[in-house]
């Protein structure tokens, strides 16, 4: 296969960590990290701290890279939160000025990229969201993500993934996978069983990003299953697979498990994928696929 350079961001993330297992291209890299050098000989890593934004396009220019993937976030709903319209935030500058800054060195440079994105753009409160419904997001990540994909869009040539609560049962820091690896607790555990979601299976968001580095996607994608479920319905899922576990879980609803903060996250995290499905080479994986083997 043909070496494509590609720069990416975010590799040390829950996303990133997967893309060295997944991705054909995990050897033409070079990893943008922040607080993690990878080890890896076939890794070059260049450090890049994101909220140095006057940095970004000077250390692009010296990895001169065909490909940007940009990974990399503030991603914890209700840290960034706290710094809800301060446009001066650490949340701000790394999930929007750093954008900014990626997306004018791509113009300037001609490079391809590819930005990760999410259902926090939407509010949850329409039944579903199609690749082109309007950005309403309600809380201040959502808001950071939609104005970076407002920004990335001003690009002739980008990929847009958007995904929903991402699991990989071979990655026990995702929620599912640590439920999956868990056979026994010492206190059950309370599930919310009203946050509808069609979830993302990270193997298939790195095949489509591989696919956006060939250059065979250059518009929004939606990366996820077609089944709707809560996180309390897949770990009853998950479970029914292994009558031996001593693992007890009970319903909460998304409002009693976050209290104040239940409003930022998206009720109804429902993408469509009638269009994106039919842009892929594969079909996008559900839940029940994974449990089965
Ligand atoms: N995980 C999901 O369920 C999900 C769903 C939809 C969309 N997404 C999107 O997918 C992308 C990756 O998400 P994730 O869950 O993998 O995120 P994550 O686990 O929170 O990791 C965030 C990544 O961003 C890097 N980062 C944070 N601040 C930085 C800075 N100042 N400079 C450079 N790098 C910095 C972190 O590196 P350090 O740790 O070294 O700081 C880390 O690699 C994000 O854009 C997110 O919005 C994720």
């Amino acid at each position: 296969m043909s070496k494509i350079s590609i720069a990416i961001t975010g590799l040390s993330g829950v996303i990133g960590r997967r893309f060295s297992y997944h991705s054909k291209y995990n050897t033409s890299l070079t990893n943008l990290n922040h607080r993690k050098p990878t080890t890896k000989n076939s890794i070059q890593s260049v450090f890049l701290d994101l909220y140095q934004t006057e940095t970004i396009r000077n250390i692009l220019r010296q990895a001169n890279p065909k490909v940007i993937v940009h990974l990399a976030a503030i991603t914890h709903i209700d840290r960034c939160e706290t710094e809800k319209n301060d446009t001066n935030g650490s949340v701000w500058k790394v999930n929007v000025e750093a954008t900014r800054q990626i997306v004018e060195y791509c113009q300037e440079s001609n490079t391809k990229l590819v930005y990760i994105s999410t259902e926090n753009v939407f509010s949850g409160i329409a039944s579903e969201y199609s690749e082109n419904s309007v950005l309403d997001p309600v809380s201040w990540y959502g808001n950071t993500k939609a104005v970076a994909e407002n920004l990335v869009r001003t690009l002739n040539d980008y990929t847009i993934i958007r995904a929903v609560s991402a699991y990989d049962f071979m990655d026990s820091s995702t929620f599912l996978g640590s439920v999956y690896h868990t056979s026994e607790l010492k206190k059950p555990l309370a599930v919310v069983d009203n946050h509808f979601q069609t979830i993302s299976f990270i193997p298939d968001i790195i095949k489509t990003i591989d696919l956006a580095i060939e250059g065979k996607i250059s518009e929004t994608i939606h990366v996820c299953g077609k089944m709707i479920s809560t996180p309390y319905s897949a770990v009853k899922a998950i479970k029914k697979t292994n009558q031996n576990d001593r693992f007890s879980f009970y319903p909460v609803s998304l409002e009693n498990y976050f209290q104040s903060s239940a409003d930022l996250r998206t009720k109804n995290a429902i993408l469509n994928t009638a269009h994106s499905q039919s842009i892929v080479d594969f079909r996008f994986t559900e839940l029940s696929d994974v449990i089965l083997g």
